[in-house]
């Protein structure tokens, strides 16, 4: 149809982990295990569903489109000022609203191939070039001298994602320090740490905020260690002048006024935080160690999932169907470019333990 440009038409969208519902009805099955879309197994955090319970009476009101309140107490806790701090419909909002942003006509984009799909998508929803350096060998590692290598004088958009969905993996500080030393000052450099939480503990990790460069985005999400990724709520830290020009391609309300009061109460839940870090490093041990036991190639994450190299797709296809029928819903990676590969995400101690007992029945 000629009103649809070639590259929308094009387009592959964005294929989710399949949904509770879908797997219930299709397999008449009553219990179902959601490993598949890296949330967090414990459920909301208590404060956050609590606050939008109470902003519930209020939605008769458009949100504060400046999300101030959310915004000062963002500033706050991460020690920055105010203008430095984006938010928006969640750290796939912000994406969008910085290619909208800041992406002309020749502007080219570049990352590492096998990383996050949002980012691909919404780069190929672009008529900009996106180049996709591959990964260092099978370490499933980003390479970044390649990436580096890569710039030329069209480039205006990298985006990096650390801890790297679905591998994994991380680029470390020394990396980092390495590859910013590269990188020219016209270039914007998105870093997205939605595993943030999860990968800081580690020594060899460079938090991005504690850097401050003129020319680092870093986005950050409620999604994940709060719990709350049905809100839509995301946050980013940048120089203030990128800040205000991103804020001004925002959709002037977002987030809502619940996924507002939610992540601003959400913030005050260390006693969730410090649980879900918990459960998820008991259940990250567990799994490994059964991994471990059973001979996979099981790559090291950072993360709140694994990711496991089959070999082939076929093993892939045999693995993620049967499991299906048992109601225990993966994510087989062939969207991501990895057809041989699943990721499972880091459960509560039953569901964790029902995908092992299966999947030995499996191999
Ligand atoms: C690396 C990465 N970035 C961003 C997102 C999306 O986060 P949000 O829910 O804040 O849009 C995800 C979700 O899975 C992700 O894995």
């Amino acid at each position: 149809m000629p009103l649809v440009p070639e590259y929308i038409q094009n387009l592959k969208p964005y294929v989710p982990g399949r949904s509770i519902e879908a797997i219930k009805k299709e397999y008449g099955l009553k219990k179902i295990y959601k490993l598949a879309s890296n949330e967090n197994p414990l459920g909301p955090s208590p404060k956050a569903v609590d606050a939008m319970i109470k902003a519930m009476s209020g939605i008769n009101r458009y949100p504060d489109m400046g999300a101030l309140e959310l915004r000062e107490k963002l500033a706050k806790k991460c020690n920055v000022q105010t203008e430095n701090v984006a938010v928006g419909n969640g750290s796939e909002g912000i994406l969008a609203n910085i290619l909208r942003c800041f992406l002309c006509d020749k502007d080219e984009m570049l990352s590492s191939e096998t990383t996050f799909i949002g980012f691909r998508v919404l780069a190929m929803g672009r008529e900009n070039r996106f180049i996709e350096v591959p990964m260092q060998g099978d370490t499933y590692k980003f390479d970044l001298d390649a990436i580096a290598d890569s710039v030329n004088e069209n480039t205006k958009i990298i985006y990096l994602c650390n801890p790297n969905n679905p591998t994994g993996t991380i680029y470390t500080k020394k990396e980092f320090d390495e590859f910013m030393k590269r990188i020219p000052e016209k270039v914007l450099v998105i870093i997205d740490e939605a595993y943030y939480e999860y990968a800081k503990a580690s020594d060899e990790y460079p938090d991005s905020l504690i850097y401050k460069y003129d020319n680092v985005i870093t986005l950050r999400t409620f999604s994940k260690i709060y719990g709350i990724a049905g809100a839509r709520v995301g946050y980013g830290f940048a120089h203030e002048e990128l800040v205000q020009n991103i804020m001004k391609v925002k959709l002037p309300f977002e987030p809502s006024n619940l996924a507002q009061a939610g992540a601003i109460a959400a913030l005050d839940d260390d006693e969730f935080v410090k649980k879900a870090l918990d459960v998820h490093k008991k259940g990250y041990q567990y799994l490994t160690d059964e991994f471990g036991k059973m001979n996979l190639n099981w790559i090291p994450s950072y993360s709140n999932f694994v990711m496991i190299d089959f070999g082939t797709e076929e093993k892939v296809n045999f693995i993620n169907e049967n499991l299906l029928k048992e109601g225990i819903i993966i994510r087989p990676l062939k969207p991501f470019g990895l057809p041989h590969c699943i990721r499972i995400t880091v459960g509560l101690e039953e569901e964790n333990a029902a995908f092992i007992e299966w999947l030995k029945n499996l191999i």
